[in-house]
Parts: C-alpha cells; sequence; structure tokens
C-alpha cells in the first residue's frame, strides 16, 4: 500500500507534515526522499509545528542532527532532524548510531535518509517527495505503518 498527497506550495507541504505529526507515535523513524530543493526541511517544519517545536526548525546540514523539544503531543517529547546529505559512508552513517538515538519518547526524521539504505530496518516510514512544475510536490508513504495513515492522503 502506498498513500499519496499533492501539495500546490510551501504551506500546504507544511500542513500536510502538520496533520503528519498527529499520526506519528514514540519511536516512529521516517525517512524523506527528493531531490535537493524538494521541500524535506519544509515538511519537517511542518512535523514540528504539529508537534509543538517551538524553536526554528532549519536545515541541519553542518550539525547533522538537531534536537527540538516537543511541547504539545502527549507521548513525543523529542523530535531528531537528520540530514545525511553530507556524509560520506555508510560507515560514518553507522557510526551516528541513529537507531538508537530514537528512543520511546522520540521520533525521527532523516533528510536524504535514502543514503542509509537498510540500516534503519524494516519498520521505517518511507516518503519520497517528487517535484515537477515549480510549486507542485507528490507526497508518497510507503512503510510498514503506511495504513494508519490513508486519512493523511488525498480522498
Ligand atoms: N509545494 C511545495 N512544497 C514544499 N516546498 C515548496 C513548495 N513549493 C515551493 N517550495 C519551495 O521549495 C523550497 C524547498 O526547500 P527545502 O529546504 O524544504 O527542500 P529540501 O528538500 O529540504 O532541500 P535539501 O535537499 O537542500 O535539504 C523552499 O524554498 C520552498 O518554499
Ligand atoms: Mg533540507
Amino acid at each position: 500500500m502506498i498513500v499519496r498527497r499533492h501539495t500546490l506550495d510551501t504551506a500546504a507541504t507544511q500542513r500536510a507534515g502538520e496533520e503528519l505529526a498527529g499520526m506519528l507515535r514514540g519511536g516512529d523513524v521516517v525517512v524523506l526522499s527528493g531531490p535537493l530543493g524538494a521541500g524535506k526541511t519544509t515538511f519537517v517544519q511542518g512535523v514540528a509545528r504539529g508537534l509543538g517545536v517551538e524553536d526554528r526548525v532549519t536545515s541541519p546540514t553542518f550539525t547533522v542532527v538537531r534536537e527540538h523539544r516537543c511541547t504539545t503531543h502527549p507521548s513525543i517529547r523529542t523530535l531528531h532532524h537528520v540530514d545525511l546529505y553530507r556524509t560520506n559512508s555508510r560507515g560514518e552513517i553507522i557510526d551516528l548510531a541513529l537507531g538508537e538515538l530514537v528512543e520511546e519518547a522520540g521520533v525521527a526524521l532523516i533528510e536524504w535518509g535514502e543514503l542509509a539504505g537498510d540500516l534503519f530496518g524494516a519498520d521505517v516510514l518511507s516518503i519520497t517527495i517528487r517535484t515537477d512544475d515549480d510549486e507542485s510536490r507528490h507526497f508518497e508513504i510507503e512503510g510498514q505503518r503506511v495504513s494508519d495513515f490513508s486519512s493523511w492522503g488525498d480522498a
């Protein structure tokens, strides 16, 4: 099963992230894939808003991992925002120990997560963003719990 959603502008992508936030559970790992400028960080900003993150979410490119405190979700306390764009090898990604980073009360959103291949195991939620014209973005969610997200998709 694949759940699809189409957004027409930046605000719509942030809303899509915000709505997804309400469907996440502690321990979820979300791998975001898509070309440069696809809207991965924009989407994470929406998720952050949905989780009550108060700090500004920007691209974590130079730090690889950033942690944000979530203030409104009943069980998720930490959003781990990861960007693997500048990691150079699988070994470097293994050293980050991302699998251990996501505790029961945290979620991880990983930009360029496809660079990690299968390192996160089978139970990740995988979101692929495709671009066509300037502002239009096509989202696809796949993964073990994807049926929980069917109401997130376009009708
Ligand atoms: N429908 C849309 N959804 C998301 N972003 C959009 C949309 N339309 C236009 N944009 C613009 O595209 C850019 C997306 O940038 P963003 O940093 O979110 O991409 P990214 O996938 O994180 O890129 P990178 O691979 O460099 O990390 C922003 O400037 C945003 O305003
Ligand atoms: Mg980004």
